[in-house]
């Protein structure tokens, strides 16, 4: 009456088609690392919106609660955003025992209130500091207080810690050990603390930052609201940031994370530190773009601008949870940039399942048409092709040729047929 159980387990076992062994494969792939790398801090790269471009020097309670409540309301949270970033300028000096505190009439509540407020919505809460007495805005910074504020911070319930270099000495060696002190400082606190540092690229941290305890390091001076700087004005635009980011992948992985600086998009050359050195604003390819290629890279995804007027344009940027898929992959690897002509620029990046990502970056001011066989990039045979601004698939095959506008990014998930 009861078949042979050993029989048909056998039986059933043949008869599972290839596909489906490849499917359990990568799915038992993506378990091994999904737990290899489930305790990392930054195990994938941090997401979240940063005060300094548009709040500068009067980042303030009220307005932070709301921008957590319109970031909650506008699906950024649920797209995976989740920390709130308070740049420089919330500091108030210190008290009588050399605590650190928050300017009382932006904070009457106290930072812990703010931190609490997020951490009960399901976000985190980021905060800034720097490796010198004052701050690159000219308030007080840890130098000397690193224990001493790491404690304070982790009462605080503080999750991310950006620390700056103004008003610290050039060298590399300098910069490294303060990096470290304040890296142990928090691995003493008590509370994981990520730690984002903010030195800019001259000391190359690439090299050095994991190793001294941080968990990214930003690649280039503060980006402006703009495609590109060609003067070298001081000010870098998305492009630059693209193209130093290019050469770092080398450096790019699970809790290490090159850091291309905040997401331009929705600010259309709005007042503030963005729009100096002439950052009038980009068009609506090129805030793609940035989105796109920051995902390909790695970046940390900081968005900018004032979430609560956010248009339907940067809300579509920001959200677009196929293409933050690929900058959150659990395999973490950076894409290469696999050609680099005078109008192109092609990126490449494997992911977890087995698919690829491909990003095609028309650098010329007009349109241009592209002619991209898929084995020069280093993929051999056919693939599915899916684009993740037009949400759909577009095609089986071994190319792709296509319209791409000027500065404007296609970007592909291939999987193979
Ligand atoms: C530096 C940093 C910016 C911002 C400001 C604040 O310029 O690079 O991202 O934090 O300081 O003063």
């Amino acid at each position: 009456m009861y078949p042979d159980v050993k029989h048909n387990i056998f039986e059933s076992l043949l008869i599972l088609s290839k596909m489906q062994y490849k499917l359990l494969a990568a799915l038992l792939l993506v378990s091994m690392i999904t737990f290899a790398q489930g305790n990392k801090l930054a195990a994938t790269p941090p997401m979240g919106w940063m005060s300094w471009n548009i709040m500068s020097e009067n980042p303030n309670e009220k307005d932070i609660r709301e921008m957590a409540d319109a970031m909650a309301n506008s699906g950024m949270v649920k797209a995976g955003y989740q920390y709130i970033f308070l740049d420089d300028c919330w500091q108030g000096g210190r008290d009588n025992k050399n605590n650190i505190i928050a300017d009382p009439r932006k904070f009457p509540s106290g930072i812990k209130a703010l931190a609490d407020y997020l951490h009960n919505k399901g976000m985190k809460l980021g905060i800034y500091s720097d490796a010198a007495p004052l701050t690159c805005g000219g308030y007080t910074a840890s130098f000397n207080f690193e224990e001493q504020d790491a404690k304070t911070f982790a009462s605080w319930g503080i999750d991310y810690l950006k620390y700056d270099y103004c008003n610290a000495p050039e060298d590399v060696e300098t910069a490294k050990k303060r990096y470290t002190t304040i890296a142990q400082a928090l691995r003493k606190s008590g509370r994981d603390i990520i730690l984002g540092i903010c030195e800019w690229g001259p000391r190359e941290p690439w090299n050095w930052g994991a190793e001294v305890g941080g968990q990214s390091w930003r690649t280039t001076y503060d980006i402006r609201d703009k495609w590109m700087d060609i003067e070298n004005e001081g000010g870098v635009g998305i492009y630059n940031v693209v193209d130093k980011m290019s050469g770092l992948a080398a450096f790019s992985g699970p809790g290490k994370w090159n850091d291309g600086d905040m997401l331009v998009a929705g600010l259309h050359g709005t007042k503030g530190p963005s729009a100096a050195y002439k950052g009038i604003g980009c068009t609506k390819a090129e805030y793609q773009s940035q989105m796109s290629l920051y995902s390909m890279l790695n970046s940390p995804l900081y968005a900018s601008c004032d979430i609560r007027k956010m248009d339907d344009e940067a809300k579509n940027i920001l959200t677009n949870e196929e293409v933050i898929a690929l900058n959150q992959d659990v395999l973490g690897k950076q894409a290469e940039r696999k050609i680099k002509t005078d109008s192109w620029d092609i990126f490449v990046r494997p992911l977890v399942n087995g698919d690829f990502a491909i990003a095609i970056l028309n650098k010329s001011a007009t349109a241009q048409n592209a002619k991209v066989n898929f084995v020069e990039l280093g993929l051999a045979g056919k693939y599915e092709i899916r684009d993740l601004w037009q949400h759909k698939v577009i095609g089986k095959n071994n190319k792709w040729t296509g319209e791409v506008m000027a500065h404007e990014t296609r970007v592909f998930r291939l999987k193979k047929v």
